[in-house]
C-alpha cells in the first residue's frame, strides 16, 4: 500500500501540550521530508488542534524554532533539496525558506472538526480515556478512513478502540519526553489492529529514527510498568523509615541512593517530579484496573496531591517544585510536610551523612558510566562491592536492584513484554539507565 495519501491531512490532538508540541515538530519534519525533500506534489497539512489558543501561538513560535534548528543540523540535506533555487545562496536563506515553506503546511485549530478531513489523526491529550474515546468515535463517525495514533502512557488501547467503535484503526505511539530529542518509541498494536496502520506506524517510526519497542497492550505498557512499580516500591522504603526519621530525611534518602548507588541520571523522588505526581495517580489508575491484584497506589502520593505539591513541568519546560525544590533544574531543599516548608538540601545531607558510610572504595556516578562502552567492567566491581558495604544505604540500593529486577521479570512473565531484552531496552533508552533492571549484578 502506499501510504503518501494518507500524510495530505493529518491531525494532532492537542497539539500545544507538552507531549504535542515536541509530536508537531517531528510530524513537521516528516512532512517537510515528502513535499520539500521528495517534491511530492499532493498538497499537504497538519493540523494543530488543541482547546487553548493562547498554547496554540506559543506552538507555533516552538515549531519555527524547532525547523531552523532542524536546518541547520540538516543543511546538506536542505541545499540538495532547494538546489533548483538560484534566489537562495548563503545557508541561512536556505534554512529560512524550509522553515518558511514547512510553517506554511501548517494550520492551527480549536475544533476538533478540523480532525474529521485528516487520515491520520495523532492524539496527545490529557491522560482521560473518556475525553479520548468521545473525540475518536466523533471523528471516525464522521470519517471512517481516519486511523488513530494515540500517545497515551498507560489507557489499554483495546479498550479505547472498542469504546470508541474503531474496528482495528488505532495504534499506541508512544512518544517519551522531550519526543524530540528521546530516541524510545514504544509500539502498541491492538490485538486486532489493521496492518496497514502497523506497517504505517512502524515505517514512520523508523523515518522518525526512533528506537522502537513492540509492548502487548497492558495498563502502563513497558516503561510505566516498570517505572511505576519502581516508584512504589521506593515509596514503601521511605514510609517504612518514617518510624525513626522524618519523611523529608527518608525521601533524601532513598533518592540518593537510587541515584548515587544504583548509577542512575535522576534520583527516583526526582524523577517523580519530572512526569508529576498528578499524572503519576493518572497512571496508576488505569494501571490499577488491569492488575487487581496489586495495590498501584500510594498514601504519600496523595497526601502530596492534597497539599497541591505535584512537581511536573510549567510550558516552557522548567521543573516545578514537588518533593524536592529546584533551581535552574538543581535540587536545593526538600519538601518537608510537617513545617509545610522546603529544607535546604545542604542541611539534610549533613543530617543523613551516617547513613551512607560507609561509602564504596571507588566513587562512580552515572555520567562516567553512561559514556563507557564497556560498561560491564566498571559496573561488576562496582556492584560486587557494594554488597559487601556494610552501610544502610548500600543494603537498601541491593534490595532496591533486586526489586527492580523482579518488575522486569514480572513484565516478561505477564505478557507485557517479549522478553528481558525489552524491558532492558526501555528502561537504557526511554530512563536513560546506564544498565538494564535484569541483570546478575544484586544476588
Ligand atoms: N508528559 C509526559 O512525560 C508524557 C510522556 C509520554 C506520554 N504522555 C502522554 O501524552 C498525553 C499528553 O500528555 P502531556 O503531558 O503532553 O499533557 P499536557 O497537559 O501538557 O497537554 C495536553 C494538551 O491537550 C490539550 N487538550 C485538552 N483537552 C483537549 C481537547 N478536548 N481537544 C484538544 N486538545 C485538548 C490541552 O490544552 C493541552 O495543550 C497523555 O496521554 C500522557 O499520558 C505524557
Amino acid at each position: 500500500m502506499n501510504y503518501i495519501n494518507k500524510y495530505t491531512n493529518i491531525s494532532l490532538l492537542g497539539a500545544a501540550g507538552k507531549m504535542g508540541s515536541g509530536i508537531m515538530a517531528l510530524l513537521a519534519f516528516e512532512v517537510g521530508k515528502l513535499k520539500i525533500g521528495a517534491k511530492r506534489e499532493e498538497n499537504f497539512i497538519i493540523n494543530a488542534i488543541d482547546v487553548s489558543p493562547k498554547a496554540l501561538e506559543g506552538l507555533l513560535k516552538y515549531l519555527k524554532s524547532q525547523l531552523l534548528k532542524y536546518g541547520e543540523k540538516n543543511i546538506v540535506e536542505l541545499r540538495e533539496w532547494y538546489k533548483n533555487n538560484a534566489s537562495l545562496v548563503d545557508n541561512e536563506e536556505v534554512i529560512n525558506a524550509y522553515a518558511t515553506d514547512v510553517m506554511a503546511m501548517i494550520k492551527t485549530s480549536t475544533r476538533i472538526e478540523t480532525a474529521y478531513d485528516s487520515q491520520l489523526v495523532f492524539e496527545a491529550i490529557k491522560e482521560d480515556k473518556a475525553l479520548k474515546v468521545k473525540l475518536f468515535s466523533q471523528i471516525k463517525q464522521n470519517n471512517p478512513d481516519a486511523w488513530f495514533l494515540s500517545n497515551t502512557s498507560s489507557i489499554p488501547l483495546g479498550e479505547i478502540d472498542t469504546e470508541a467503535g474503531l474496528n482495528g484503526d488505532i495504534v499506541g505511539f508512544h512518544f517519551y519526553n522531550p519526543p524530540v530529542i528521546q530516541k524510545l518509541l514504544e509500539l502498541i498494536p491492538v490485538e486486532n489492529i489493521n496492518s496497514d496502520l502497523l506497517k504505517l506506524s512502524e515505517e514512520l517510526a523508523k523515518s522518525m529514527r526512533k528506537v522502537v519497542v513492540y509492548s502487548s497492550d497492558v495498563a502502563g505498557f513497558i516503561g510505566n510498568g516498570h517505572f511505576m512499580r519502581d516508584a512504589l516500591f521506593a515509596l514503601d522504603q521511605a514510609n517504612g523509615m518514617t518510624k525513626d526519621i522524618k519523611l523529608a530525611d527518608a525521601i533524601y534518602r532513598v533518592d540518593t541512593v537510587s541515584r548515587d548507588l544504583l548509577l542512575r541520571p535522576m534520583g527516583i523522588y526526582q524523577l517523580m517530579d519530572y512526569v508529576g505526581v498528578d499524572v503519576m495517580c493518572f497512571i496508576l489508575k488505569s494501571m490499577q484496573a488491569a492488575f487487581p491484584q496489586e495495590k498501584l497506589s500510594h498514601e504519600i502520593l496523595n497526601k502530596y496531591i492534597e497539599l497541591g505539591v505535584t512537581g511536573g513541568q510549567y510550558s516552557d519546560g522548567s521543573q516545578k517544585d514537588g518533593f524536592f525544590k529546584y533551581v535552574k533544574g538543581k535540587i536545593v531543599a526538600v519538601y518537608n510536610m510537617d513545617a509545610k516548608a522546603y529544607k535546604d538540601i545542604e542541611e539534610v545531607k549533613i543530617a543523613n551523612a551516617d547513613y551512607f558510610a560507609p561509602q564504596p572504595s571507588v566513587i562512580l556516578d552515572w555520567k562516567t558510566v553512561i559514556r563507557e562502552r564497556e560498561r560491564e567492567a566498571m559496573l561488576a566491581p562496582f556492584f560486587k562491592e557494594l554488597k559487601t558495604l556494610n552501610s544502610s544505604a548500600a543494603k537498601l540500593a541491593v534490595a532496591y536492584g533486586l526489586k527492580s529486577k523482579a518488575i522486569g521479570q514480572l513484565l516478561v512473565d505477564g505478557g507485557v513484554a517479549a522478553d528481558t531484552k525489552a524491558v532492558n531496552k526501555v528502561m537504557e533508552t526511554g530512563f536513560y539507565h546506564s544498565y538494564g533492571p535484569v541483570n546478575n549484578y544484586f544476588e
